[in-house]
């Protein structure tokens, strides 16, 4: 039996909005949007993952606030956790696996074209937001 492993995604709160990412690779999955973020790396909790991985992608500092309930499969071994986050410092910019980012009132979110994986945790992350 494999263990799982767990890919966690960030859903990015600032000023009422969700942050959106769109991938700029690999090419199955460039033009889809996510909720950044990554694989753990051996030793690393989720909230540990996230705010590396933001830290690389996008060049800011987060503050994990609590996980969505709920596991998403992704290409086995791995499955999706989110979280919540809230940005404590900086300015979102596509440094790395992104091309465009867009902060999403909770009302649009459907606007982009999220990976399938994400969309579950975007929907409960808009009423999260709408809920204020
Ligand atoms: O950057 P790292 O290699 O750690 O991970 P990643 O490439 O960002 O994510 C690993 C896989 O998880 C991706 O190939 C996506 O299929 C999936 N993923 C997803 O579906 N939704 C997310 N919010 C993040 C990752």
């Amino acid at each position: 039996m494999t263990t799982v492993r767990v890919v966690v995604g960030g859903a990015v709160f600032d000023r009422g909005r969700l942050l959106a990412a769109r991938r700029s690779a690999p090419p199955e999955l460039a033009g889809r949007w996510e909720l950044p973020g990554g694989k753990l790396e051996p030793g690393e909790s989720a909230r540990q993952a996230l705010v590396r991985e933001l830290r690389e992608e996008l060049g800011v500092e987060v503050e994990p606030l609590a996980r969505i309930d709920g596991e998403w499969p992704l290409k086995p071994p791995y499955v999706l956790h989110v979280w919540t986050a809230r940005l404590l410092a900086g300015e979102v910019r596509p440094l790395q696996d992104h091309d465009e980012l867009r902060w999403l009132t909770p009302d649009r979110v459907d606007e982009v074209d999220w990976l399938e994986a994400d969309r579950p945790a975007v929907a409960a992350a808009a009423r999260l937001l709408t809920a204020g």
